[in-house]
């Protein structure tokens, strides 16, 4: 949560047709997503430093430069606040501009210790124009700069004296061609143009300029200038960064033709499933996860899985444990990463935990890895983001191939997190004999035809938009589901409450008889998620057997369930269809649906689909 952006460029700029406010806007508008209570810029001019700020979106930030215009500059920063420490109001928007107004610092984090840092400034006789720690962090910096007289030094030694997660961003009228940036915890890229540098929370915030990007780890700091950058760690030792380049562009990040990213990104998904399946066989045609770099010693032998997960990205946890256990025998619990940490549990070096996490930047997830790490335990983080801190910091890594994922709420990082973790399943019974390559392979066959299936229940959205437009003045919305469908439930009424803000709860459809189902009075909707009547256990008849229960209580029933299954016919007051698929493949195609729904639910409602009240995408505070 909190964007960040840098750019620093040159003051003969043949051949661009952008300064640095553009840059930076740009950037900004690219890392809305990670919180919007606010937006500011700060621009390094001859002049000094010139900055504006304002609550709300970054359009209103942009309104009011209309009305104050800056100065044309090659260097800027720019930030989104999440708020944290105080409210969303233009005083704590960043930047921060302190030191008489010669240095602008914007940050994304927390500062655990800035209370006592305040207090000691205060001491000394600086004063304070905001509630936030960040311009307890900015003067600090002012503070140190008068002994260091270097900015990147002070920074250093700032570094140093904070506690807490931190990236943070510094410009300085008396450094005008440089910015100093440090991270601890929180997220930061480098972007690499020619004769100009860039700084983002992530690669988004630069990706209209380069593809060229530098990993930073964490505890380091990077000053960019016009003519390069140069990363220490905190103790002042130079470091290297890691090159890659990123794999999508721009077009990857704009909506498409939607009226919001969410929409596009539920489309994208036939594509999400396809990408994060390929190239995952070698020349025998054997499973293979080249980013897995555990020994395969190690993972023969764990006795147990644990998947730690906050969100969408625990309910894809749920539904893969159930794939798991069944594949691999292995005993497989869910927790969510704030859960996790704090009951001491049970791990130990026969235990494999599995992180996922679409942004990789999750701090509860983070911490939670960090802690499973320390009891010996090894972890392979599922991520869509490349280099982000989870898998970072990781025994092993399977990328989920989503593309950029712009809405808050999550889609297609959801199916592409179900589909890497079933290909972890498949991998794991493969390498431990549980499964022979026949049967992998079959799975894997069920698993290449979703894509396709996705497509047909997109192409048959119009329905399910109907009927989310004909409910939008609804109060309340129960979903039911059992087995992998239970997840699935919880996920469709995760999705409602976040983007149409509508009461709803997921329930283990069996679970309905043990008190839930005292809610259910005349005309309240309930979807159900129909598992295939091929599959075991006469599963299926029990959940038919729950929509007539509901049913006769007054309930409308939403009825999701494959083409040419009768039996719910009688009970449902609408039946949705999805294709025919085995039970476990179910969950990569009820939920859209329940995604479509809640989308065009929020829509008619007037609501913003993609940024919904009081959320961020990336949430980097515990
Ligand atoms: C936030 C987002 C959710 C997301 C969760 C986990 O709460 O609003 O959409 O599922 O974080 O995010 P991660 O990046 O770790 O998957």
């Amino acid at each position: 949560m909190c964007g960040i952006v840098g750019y620093v460029g040159q003051a003969d700029r043949a051949g661009r047709d952008y300064v640095a406010l553009d840059v930076v806007l740009e950037g900004l508008r690219r890392l809305e997503y990670r919180g919007y209570d606010s937006a500011g810029v700060a621009l390094v001019h001859d002049s000094g430093v010139h900055w504006r700020k304002k609550a709300g979106k970054v359009a209103a930030l942009e309104a009011e430069i209309a009305a104050r215009p800056l100065p044309e500059a090659v260097v800027g920063i720019g930030h989104t606040r999440w708020a944290t420490h105080g409210g969303p109001t233009d005083a704590n928007a960043h930047p921060h501009v302190v030191a008489g107004g010669k240095l602008a610092v914007v940050h994304n984090g927390i500062i655990e210790n800035f209370a006592e840092l305040k207090a000691d400034l205060m001491a000394k006789g600086f004063s304070f124009l905001s509630e936030t720690d960040t311009e307890v962090a900015a003067s600090v910096l002012a503070d140190q700069l008068a002994s260091a007289g270097d900015l990147t030094e002070a920074m250093r030694r700032t570094c140093m004296l904070l506690d807490g997660a931190f990236t943070l961003l510094a410009v300085h009228a008396d450094f005008p061609e440089r910015i100093v940036a440090a991270r601890r915890n929180s997220p930061l890229v480098i972007g690499v143009g020619e004769d100009e540098y860039f700084l983002g929370s992530d690669v988004s915030g630069f990706i209209d300029y380069t593809k060229d990007a530098v990993e930073m780890d964490n505890d380091q700091i990077v000053t960019i200038t016009p003519s390069g950058y140069q990363i220490i760690d905190f103790s002042g030792g130079v470091a290297e960064g890691k090159p890659f380049r990123v794999e999508w562009d721009a077009a990857a990040a704009e909506k498409g033709g939607f009226d919001s990213f969410m929409e596009k990104e539920i489309h994208d998904q036939p594509a999400a499933v396809r990408d994060t399946l390929m190239g995952r066989l070698d020349e025998n045609g054997k499973l293979t996860l080249d980013e897995l770099r555990i020994d395969e010693s190690i993972l023969r032998s764990i006795d147990k899985i644990i998947v730690i997960a906050c969100g969408t990205a625990a309910y894809s946890g749920q539904v893969a444990r159930y794939a798991i256990e069944h594949w691999c025998r292995i005993p497989t619990e869910v927790e969510l990463a704030h859960e996790f940490r704090y009951r001491d549990p049970i791990v130990n070096e026969k235990t494999l935990v599995v992180a996922v996490s679409q942004s990789g930047e999750t701090m509860d997830t983070l911490m939670a890895v960090r802690h499973a790490r320390e009891q010996g335990a090894k972890v392979i983080a599922i991520c869509n983001t490349h280099g982000a801190t989870i898998p970072r910091e990781s025994d092993a890594i399977i990328y989920t191939h989503a593309g950029p994922e712009i809405a808050v709420a999550s889609t297609k990082a959801f199916l592409a997190q179900i589909t890497a973790s079933y290909l972890l399943g498949l991998y794991l019974a493969q390498l431990r004999g549980n499964m022979f390559a026949d049967e992998v392979n079959r799975v894997l066959d069920e698993l290449r035809a979703i894509p396709e299936k996705i497509a047909e229940v997109l192409a048959h959205e119009d329905q399910i938009k109907d009927l989310g437009t004909a409910m939008g003045e609804t109060t309340s919305v129960l979903f039911l589901g059992r087995h992998v469908g239970y997840p699935v439930a919880l996920e469709g009424a995760l999705k409602l409450k976040e983007i149409a803000y509508i009461h709803a709860e997921g329930f283990a459809a069996g679970e309905l008889k043990h008190g839930p189902i005292a809610l259910v009075e005349e005309g309240q909707p309930v979807f159900i998620i129909v598992p295939s009547p091929r599959g075991r256990d006469s599963l299926h008849a029990k959940v038919v057997s729950n929509i007539q229960e509901v049913r006769a209580r007054g309930a409308v029933t939403i009825v999701i369930a494959e083409e040419g299954d009768t039996a719910v016919e009688a009970y449902a007051n609408h039946v949705i269809r999805i294709p025919q698929s085995p039970t476990l493949m179910q969950p990569l195609l009820a939920t859209v649906p329940l995604q479509i729904f809640a989308a065009q639910v929020a829509k008619s409602k007037g609501y913003d689909v993609d940024q919904p009240r009081n959320l961020a995408k990336s949430v980097t505070v515990e």
